[in-house]
């Protein structure tokens, strides 16, 4: 079944029922109201976010270091509960891509990228046929039975997303995956994800620290404050997709960027 809907912190009493059809577009997947999140330790994460992201919504997230970013996801990705507020997650299949890419050095491509439907219990000839599809849609095919060890950063990284990808997730979640590319190979990573992301229309939600990887592949950036993060702007990013490398060195990307650069120059003060 998908769609399962999963609530933390307090309930709202008419809380929307259970649906088995994938989110239809427009439709909430994630919905943080007033979510704070207090570590055990005393340290404050969250204060207070507010944020919706509907299907077929990509939505980055840019702020300070330390600011909750990481912790946001993990709320949405349910291995954080909410210690205030709210926070609701739509969505059965969740797609979590981390800056290490997280594979097993001992198993190839093809089984690596297996493995996340392998622990869902699919049969092994539809796991396969999944982890190929996924395999082709990153750019890999050819290289289903190299190790890890022989794969550069940017293809071990094209693997992690794959692996999400045979999940065929509704909320794709990515915690800063090409932070450490060099910048060619994280622009040619973020065409792919774009054009992922406009074949799918999954809901996104993407943490970054650079502000033109967030304009470039997103519906909507969002800017937090410094710890505890709170959300201070919420910037709509109106191009189409398709989206072609030449964006970047447009006019309007570039005005766009320097709005993002300059919230996030406030939020750092
Ligand atoms: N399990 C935990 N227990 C206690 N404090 C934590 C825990 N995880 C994170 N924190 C703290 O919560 C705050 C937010 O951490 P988080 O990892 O969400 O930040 P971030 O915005 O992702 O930072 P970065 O950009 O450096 O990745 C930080 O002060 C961090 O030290
Ligand atoms: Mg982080």
């Amino acid at each position: 079944m998908s769609g399962r809907v999963r609530e933390q912190g307090r309930v709202r009493p008419h809380a929307p029922s259970m649906h088995d059809a994938s989110p239809a577009p427009g439709q909430q997947v994630l919905g943080f109201e007033r979510t704070d999140l207090v570590y055990p330790n005393g340290t404050h994460a969250l204060d207070a976010v507010d944020l919706t992201v509907r299907a077929g919504e990509f939505v980055s997230v840019v702020g300070p270091s330390g600011c909750g970013k990481s912790t946001l996801l993990r709320i949405a990705s349910g291995l954080e509960s909410a210690s205030g507020g709210y926070a609701q997650v739509g969505a059965n299949r969740i797609g979590y891509v981390f800056q290490d890419a997280t594979l097993l050095p001992w198993r190839s491509v093809r089984d690596n990228v297996a493995l996340l439907a392998e622990l869902d219990g699919v049969p092994k000839a539809e796991r396969l046929r999944r982890a190929d599809d996924a395999i082709a849609l990153v750019g890999l095919r050819g290289f289903e039975k190299h190790l890890p060890h022989m794969l550069s950063g940017g293809m071990r990284m094209r693997v992690s997303v794959a692996r999400s990808l045979t999940l065929d997730p509704e909320l794709f979640l990515f915690d800063e995956p090409f932070g450490a590319l060099d910048e060619i190979t994280r622009q040619h990573l973020n065409d792919e994800t774009t054009r992922l992301f406009a074949d799918r229309r999954f809901a996104g939600l993407f943490v970054t620290h650079s502000v033109s990887e967030a304009v470039y592949l997103s519906t909507r950036v969002v800017v937090m404050s410094g710890r505890p993060g709170r959300i201070v702007q919420d910037i709509e990013v109106p191009f189409d997709f398709p989206r072609e490398p030449s964006l970047r060195y447009t006019a309007e990307f570039t005005t766009l960027a320097a709005k993002v650069s300059e919230a996030l120059r406030e939020a750092h003060a």
